[in-house]
Formats: structure tokens, sequence, C-alpha cells
């Protein structure tokens, strides 16, 4: 029988190869998901073993960049999950409409959600506040980043954004992509960060960090938040992903301000 993926010593060592070979921290992502991904590497090489695959690496280094982009998987779209984005509106039409706001999307992937989040910021706040309004989107993918910075999108990542977001925020370049219009992209300021191994941005009023904490086990969740706390002002929102909760360490201290939506106000 085949060792647990949390006991399994071959996984482990292949991690602690990662980390020294390159710098990538994956020791404290959740065991199980690394090994699907890990597993879906050595079968594109018709590789029979943990072990053969890290010889693997050493004869062929370039597979560590094809190990990593399989272990950081992107998956997103414009307006995932649209209620967020409904809610934000009316919560900074109501509370924020003349506030300049600093806001962090950590986890980025190609920008989609970093652009949505924009775009929200823009209909929804007064024309003063946009002015001095920012988003800072950074990802541990530098290629991500820089294909972010880029802005082009292909249709069906945006089947959540209506005829008047589209007409407002996009044109369209060629064969069913979209590019976001410059108003919308000045907004937005790209970077590569490793929420495992930076410190984090500072004095951030609403942070975005969805769909990331699902592949850190407890310890990293818990270390993580440490940052996120550290980053976001008292009174600052927090938007985690659906299936995302804050730690118990912290969650008196964030209440859910929605229950429908994963949506936190930091204490004052
Ligand atoms: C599933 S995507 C989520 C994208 C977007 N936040 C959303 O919910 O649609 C997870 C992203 O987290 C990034 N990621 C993974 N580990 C990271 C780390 N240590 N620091 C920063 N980003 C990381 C991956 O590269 C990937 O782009």
């Amino acid at each position: 029988m085949l060792p647990r993926p949390d006991h399994d010593p071959a996984l482990t060592d292949l991690l602690e190869k990662v980390y020294h070979a390159r710098g990538w921290d994956f020791r404290n992502y959740k065991r199980t998901s690394l090994m699907r991904r890990v597993s879906k590497r050595l079968n594109a090489l018709s590789v029979g073993s943990m072990g053969e695959y890290s010889r693997f690496l050493e004869a062929d280094p370039s597979e560590y960049n094809r190990l990593f982009s399989s272990v950081t998987i992107k998956v997103s779209e414009f307006f995932r999950e649209p209620e967020v984005f409904h809610f934000l509106c009316k919560l900074l039409k109501s509370d924020y409409r003349d506030t300049a706001v600093k806001a962090w999307c950590c986890g980025c992937a190609f920008g989609e959600e970093a652009y949505s989040l924009a775009i929200t910021l823009t209909e929804c706040l007064g024309a003063e506040a946009i002015k001095n309004t920012k988003v800072f989107a950074t990802d541990i993918d530098p290629e991500a980043v820089e294909q972010a910075r880029r802005a082009r999108y292909r249709e069906e990542s945006l089947w959540n954004a209506d005829a008047s977001v589209r007409g407002s925020h996009f044109f369209p370049v060629n064969g069913g992509v979209y590019k976001v219009k410059y108003g919308i992209r000045n907004l937005v300021k790209f970077g590569a960060l490793d929420i495992v191994r930076n410190p984090p941005i500072a004095k951030v009023q609403i942070l975005f960090c969805r769909n990331l904490f699902i592949y850190f086990n407890k310890t990293l969740q818990e270390d993580v938040f440490e940052k996120l706390d550290y980053s976001l002002r008292p009174g600052g929102l927090l938007v985690l992903g659906k299936a995302e909760v804050v730690p118990q360490r912290f969650s008196s201290r964030y209440p859910r301000i929605d229950k429908r939506i994963s949506v936190y106000r930091k204490a004052e």
C-alpha cells in the first residue's frame, strides 16, 4: 500500500529538494493536492516513482518550472462569485464613497480578480476618491504577473461580466480576445510576491485573498494570516474564497459581515 501523502517521505524529500534548488516553499502546502499535482507530472513524463522524478529534475532542470506551474493552480475568472462584487459595491457606495482606497489582491493569478476589483471601485466610488485609489495585485508566479499586465483575456473568462461592463471597460482585440481598457489598467499595479516568504503590502483597506488558503495546511494558513492581519488597517475589509474561513486564533477580531459570502471586517 502507498503511504498517505501526509507521511510520504519521498514527497517530503522532493519538496525539500525544490525548496533548496529554487526557493519555492511548498513544504506546508496541503499534501493531498500536492500529491495530485506531482503525480500529474510523473504521468506526463511516464516516470514511475518519486525517486526517478527527482533524478529527472537533476537531468533536466527546466522541469522545475513545469512542476511550479502544475502546483500553483491559476484557475480564475472575472467577477468570480459575482455576489461578492455586488456586496462590495453597496458597501463602497455607503461607507467609502469619498474615500480613496488602497486595495491588495494577493494570489491574483492572471489578473482577472484584480481588474474585477478595479472595475468595481471605479463604478462604485466617487469621482474624487477614485483618483487616488490603487489596487496592488501580486502572485508568486512572475510569468502570470507578466501576462496579467498585458490584460488580454479570452471571452470565456468574461461570462460573469454583463454587456454594460464589457462595453465600458473592455475592447475586443481579435478572435474572441478582449483587452481591459487603459483607465482600469492604470489603477492596478502588478508585482511578483510570494506570501509565504515575502513581507506583505502595508496599510491596506481592502484585501482579497481568495482560493489560496485552500492549498495551505493549518500551520501555514495561520502564518500567512498573520501577514494579512499586519497588512490590513483596523476596520479594513478582508475577502476570502467561498470555502475559506479566518483561522480560529484570529476569528474574534474578524467578524463576518455577511453570512452568505466570506467577507470580514477587521476590528477597529
Ligand atoms: C486558484 S488561484 C486564485 C486566483 C484568484 N484569487 C481567484 O480566486 O480567482 C491561486 C493563486 O495563488 C497563487 N499562489 C500560490 N502560492 C502562492 C504564494 N505562496 N504566494 C502568492 N501567490 C501564490 C497561484 O500562483 C495562483 O495564481
